[in-house]
């Protein structure tokens, strides 16, 4: 029996390994130990998404919390490293661009076990992201690089990444949507909120750029508060926004209708119905382009322009009035079938899985023969 460490660690995380997690199911001869990390860890950024994706609860939970970055990383690392040794994993796998993305491969390729990235190539070429340096360092030290667009293949290419180590799978994350969209559909969470269909706005904003700076958080409650007088505004908050509102000391602007972060399937459905969404977050992106909603972006440059060229988002830059302009011209009517980048079919999970446990086989072949050399 061939074990691969699964980590996870923050919200993003958990569904792009659901559908990993589900398909490694089919192999009798893998055994995947879920390693859930802790970076995230309030009952509605964690638990609320293992239940409603079915995962299985982790195998282990190294705790390790919020901290400054270096502290974060170090953390997920001193916890990570002796687990590896227990485990003695075939492979570890890390999905996305938090920072325990990045710790867990770093301790996974010292002990020299090999890493698989899922989501490898994506980049913003914006280095003031955490999230930038995250992905680029991963894919450094990976062994295989699961790509869910054809842009991040060529991103790989250029930087000198063998062919062979790159895999265009598709998108595990759109795998999720797909399995839930009927039953987030089915959600009461519009009557809930008062919300009709196509007659609201949903916002969600989290990065350091738009939320840790006063002056930018105070610009973005403004526009969201003009927003408001316009259309419902619901803004299910991250809690690093929530915390950087209340260290400021600032209001809400009346109208503005602020939430504790919800479940996978509320905001599902949220984000279904909604004319248009706000956001800065990578994975809303690519949620919206699948559904086929209009996506405004609060942020001057995307790692995935796919949403752009093939979907249905749009950059705005970093200037929070922009949100008034473009959204005034999006009507009630979505496309009738949303466009959809390459293979986010709802399979990428089932391909992710057959590559590894090919390569499992072979390696497993490898060492019988040198065993008998
Ligand atoms: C992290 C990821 C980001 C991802 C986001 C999704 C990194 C560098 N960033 O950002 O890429 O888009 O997750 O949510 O890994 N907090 C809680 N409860 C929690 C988790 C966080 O209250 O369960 C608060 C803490 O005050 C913490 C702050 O949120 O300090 C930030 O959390 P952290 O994990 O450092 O980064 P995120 O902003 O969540």
């Amino acid at each position: 029996m061939s074990e691969i460490l699964c980590v996870v660690g923050a919200r993003p995380n958990f569904m792009k390994m659901a559908p990993i997690l589900r398909a490694l199911k089919g192999y009798p001869d893998l055994r995947p130990f879920l390693v859930h990390t802790g970076q995230h860890y309030d009952e509605e950024m964690s638990r609320v998404f293992f239940e409603e994706l079915g995962m299985p609860a982790p195998d282990r939970d190294l705790g390790v919390g919020s901290d400054t970055h270096a502290r974060q990383t170090a953390r997920v690392m001193e916890a990570f490293e002796p687990l590896v040794e227990e485990r003695a994993p075939r492979l570890v796998v890390v999905v996305g661009d938090v920072n325990s993305t990045m710790a867990c491969s770093l301790v996974a390729v010292k002990l020299g076990v090999p890493v698989a990235h899922v989501e490898a190539g994506l980049r913003s070429r914006d280095w003031s992201m955490p999230e930038e340096i995250n992905r680029i360092v991963t894919d450094a030290v990976s062994t295989t690089l699961f790509a869910t667009s054809e842009d991040a293949v060529t991103n790989l290419r250029a930087e000198g990444v063998a062919p062979e180590k790159i895999h265009l799978v598709g998108n595990p994350m759109i795998d999720t949507l797909r399995q839930h969209l009927t039953a987030a559909r089915g959600r009461p969470a519009l009557v809930r909120f008062g919300l009709e269909p196509r007659g609201y706005a949903l916002v969600t904003l989290h990065r350091p750029s738009n939320v840790d700076h006063e002056e930018s958080l105070r610009r973005i409650l403004d526009s969201l508060g003009k927003l408001a007088r316009r259309i419902p505004v619901l803004f299910p908050m991250h809690p690093r926004t929530r915390g950087r509102v209340e260290r400021a000391g600032m209001t809400f602007p009346s109208g503005l209708r602020v939430t504790e972060p919800l479940g996978y399937l509320d905001f599902l459905c949220l984000m279904d119905r909604a004319r248009f969404v706000v956001t800065d977050s990578g994975g809303i992106q690519e949620e919206t382009t699948a559904l086929g909603v209009p996506c405004l972006t609060l942020r001057s440059n995307t790692e995935r322009p796919v949403t752009i060229s093939e979907g249905t988002n749009q950059l705005l830059g970093d200037d929070p009035a922009s949100i008034l302009l473009a959204s005034e011209v999006l009507s009630e009517e979505r496309p009738s079938e949303p466009r959809c980048p390459k293979l986010w079919d709802g399979q990428a999970g089932k391909r992710i899985a057959n590559i590894l446990a090919s390569q499992i086989e072979a390696q497993s072949r490898l060492d019988l023969c040198a065993d008998r050399g």
